[in-house]
């Protein structure tokens, strides 16, 4: 959809949510703002909102209005953006302060998806490395390396979208689990821009989207996204997947991920080590997209992989309504890691790669510049 200027920032949607030009445009840098859609007003309303306030961009990120590891990185480096662009600091030494705070702060969101910390560390490099250049023009470098930022992973999202959709055939039936969708990225997502590009070379694919409980990002957003691209779309309950498996339907999983540890082990949304367990008993293959700004190689195993824990209302309610007894005890991790023996493949913008050989990815100049 097109936004006019300011004016025209909501679009109301009928009640399929259909009607909407995908890819969205997700978080992007607009006249010196943050604009990004609301993404816990979805399926109902696509509203962006234009962001000037790193307080209210923190609140963004937990409350998941921006959500999904890669958005969540552009999240961070758009926010050290905006930081240069407001500052009044006039000496380079005096931006780095505020931009060291900023970091300090926004890292402070959510703990698990790495490309929040990679895209940090990212800004912070470059304003360090940049300190002796008058202020103005260190400004000016932050806005552009966060931009930066948004078309590499722009790119990346088409090229793991390439080396994906190789994997898919005609009339595969794929079972997904949250959203790993253009949502979750500035372009065309991990996980389903692979099902886009199987779709736009002609193949016909069947998709099963688990509605992922506790926040629901597969009936919400998932299921939301592949009806706007025209694809064949069958929405279950997370604890359906079983049954599916089990009489056979599903070919193919493809998922996203928030971290991936140096031996391939996987975090991504809470129920996707289930799902990859019963893939292995059913034989299913089990695909990861992600590109190498969630590879995180600093970390050994999965088992140092942060899992953020969130407020026990999400589970006891549902879209604020309590469905539990008021005080009755809640655990809810947002994620879960699946060891990489149960993973068939990594996709990444560099190619497929086995899980247990992740020594083999390509050490970019990213990857080293992180260390
Ligand atoms: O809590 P969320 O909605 O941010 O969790 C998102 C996921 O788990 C996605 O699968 C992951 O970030 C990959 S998105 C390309």
């Amino acid at each position: 959809m097109s936004v006019q200027g300011d004016r025209r920032k909501t679009q109301y949607l009928n009640e399929n949510g259909l009607g909407v030009k995908m890819p969205v445009e997700t978080i992007s840098w607009k006249n010196g703002k943050i604009r990004y859609i609301d993404q816990t007003l979805l399926p109902h309303k696509v509203k962006f909102v234009d962001c000037s306030s790193i307080k209210k961009l923190w609140t963004a990120i937990k409350r998941l209005e921006i959500r999904g590891a890669p958005a969540i990185g552009i999240a961070g480096a758009l926010g050290v953006a905006l930081v240069a662009v407001k500052s009044k600091a006039n000496t380079p030494k005096a931006l780095l302060k505020e931009v060291r705070k900023c970091v300090k702060y926004l890292a402070s969101s959510r703990p698990t998806a790495v490309n929040l910390f990679w895209a940090l560390a990212r800004m912070e490099r470059r304003a360090r490395s940049n300190d002796s250049l008058p202020a103005q023009d260190l400004k000016n470098l932050l806005v552009a390396e966060a931009t930066e930022i948004i078309d590499e992973d722009k790119a990346s999202c088409r090229a793991m979208a390439r080396h994906g959709a190789k994997l898919i055939k005609n009339y595969d039936v794929i079972l997904t689990h949250c959203n790993a969708g253009g949502l979750a990225t500035a372009d065309y997502g991990t996980a389903l821009g692979v099902l886009f590009e199987a779709k736009r070379e002609g193949k016909r694919i069947k998709v099963y989207v688990d509605e992922t409980r506790p926040l629901l990002q597969g009936a919400r957003l998932t299921a939301w996204e592949l009806l706007n691209e025209g694809i064949d779309t069958t929405l279950i309950c997370d604890n359906m997947a079983a049954s599916l498996m089990a009489k056979g339907i599903i070919d193919k999983i493809f998922v996203g991920a928030d971290r991936v540890a140096f031996n391939g082990d996987v975090a991504n949304k809470i129920g996707t080590y289930s799902l990859a367990v019963l893939a292995k008993y059913h034989k299913v293959p089990f695909y990861v997209v992600a590109p190498l700004s969630t590879f995180d190689f600093n970390i050994k195993t999965g088992r140092e992989i942060p899992i953020e824990e969130r407020s026990a209302d999400e589970v006891r309610c549902v879209f604020g309504k309590r469905v539990a007894p008021r005080n009755v005890k809640v655990y809810n991790p947002a994620f879960d890691v699946t060891p990489a023996p149960l993973i068939t493949a990594i996709i990444t913008e560099k190619g497929i790669f086995q899980p247990t050989r992740l020594e083999l990815v390509n050490k970019t100049d990213e990857i080293k510049r992180r260390r």
